[in-house]
């Protein structure tokens, strides 16, 4: 039984080549006391992992040079010598991108029952780290209170368009920046924002005069899941006393050197907080929390787009969708 893995040959300088990565053949691993060898269905696409690629540790070890790309998987039990897991059984983990994953079960693995949703790929998307981000991101630091503003960047994608649905569900007034014409429609017609405002080549000074016309009094809540010239300019636009939930930035995430931010100084004139949130620290609660959003989506509440691509041999080129804007919803790759 074979075992294709992709796997990190050289460190990304800046995006990611497709020299930086191989894929193997090797013999697939057998379980060894208290471990379980799980066939991976569906790999989770992520901005993250080109952090994970870097030499630097960041809030997790640097993948190995030779070692497969670490992602959250999907898949099946195929022989089990830990107790509570049987041959046959779903479950999710943090793995990587290869076939099959000896998984020794851990806080990150969890039994899943695919049987209560449409497809198992829910379990990356709107049930995983990534819809449940803009779940307790948005609820537990963002606050949401009916009839405040909520800004989001990055909004057209798998974490933002849930933190501006869930926003309308709270009852906020969502504004969201997304790049290009097309996913400001569908911020609007699909995803039911208020306002949808292009980013694309524009200055902090325009952006952040678009976002002023949208929201003269300022947002309360701004979710930031980009920095860069988009953060500079929502950081313009803040009322007093707004929170900052600060999720992501992958605008810098290609970088050898940090663009920064500017306007932090609206921070201490507005007398804002900001508040960084890591979705690793709630994974015991997301059954609870996954219950919730599927009730969401059964009442047409929200909406949790995927976009997946097939084939182990397409990963780097699926991956590289993340950081041209390509992907609309959650990146999945469907490796079985
Ligand atoms: N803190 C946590 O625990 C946690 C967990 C999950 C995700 N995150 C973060 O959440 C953010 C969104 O992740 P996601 O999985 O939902 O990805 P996503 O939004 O579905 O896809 C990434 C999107 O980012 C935008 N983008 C890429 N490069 C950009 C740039 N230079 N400037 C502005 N926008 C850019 C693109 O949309 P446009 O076409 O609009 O440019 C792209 O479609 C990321 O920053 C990620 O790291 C954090």
């Amino acid at each position: 039984m074979l075992n294709r893995r992709f796997v990190l040959v050289r460190r990304p300088v800046g995006h990611a080549a497709a020299e930086d990565f191989k894929i193997v053949a090797e013999p697939a691993p057998k379980d060894e006391p208290g471990s379980i060898v799980v066939r991976n269905h569906y790999v989770s696409l992520d901005p993250t992992q080109l952090l994970w690629m870097r030499e630097t540790e960041t809030y997790m070890p640097a993948i190995a040079l030779g070692a497969p790309v670490r992602a959250s998987t999907v898949g099946v039990v195929h022989s089990s010598a830990a107790p509570g897991f049987a041959e046959g059984d779903w479950v999710m983990g943090l793995n990587a991108i290869e076939d099959y994953s000896l998984m020794r079960p851990d806080g990150f693995t969890m039994k899943i029952d695919v049987s209560k949703v449409p497809s198992p790929t829910n379990y990356l998307s709107v049930m995983g780290a990534v819809g449940l981000s803009a779940y307790f991101g948005l609820l537990l630091d963002g606050k949401p209170q009916p009839g405040e503003t909520l800004l989001v960047s990055g909004a057209a994608g798998a974490v933002g368009s849930a933190v501006g649905q869930i926003g309308k569900i709270m009852g906020c007034r969502v504004i969201g920046i997304a790049g290009g014409p097309e996913k400001c429609r569908l911020l609007v017609e699909r995803y039911g924002f208020d306002t949808g405002i292009d980013y694309r080549a524009k200055s902090v000074d325009q952006l952040a005069a678009e976002i002023q016309d949208a929201l003269p009094d300022g947002a309360n809540i701004v979710f930031e899941n980009v920095g860069g010239v988009v953060f500079d300019a929502e950081l313009k636009n803040l009322a007093e006393h707004a929170r900052i939930v600060l999720c992501g930035m992958i605008s810098e995430y290609g970088r050898q050197k940090p663009a920064g931010v500017r306007n932090i100084q609206e921070v201490l004139l507005r007398c804002a907080s900001i508040k960084a949130f890591r979705i690793a620290e709630h994974v015991a609660e997301f059954p609870s929390a996954g219950r919730q959003m599927a009730q969401w989506i059964k009442e047409g509440r929200l909406r949790a787009d995927e976009e997946v691509h097939e084939g182990l041999e397409n990963a780097y080129s699926a991956f590289m969708r993340l950081f041209s804007g390509a992907n609309t919803g959650k990146l999945i790759l469907k490796i079985a």
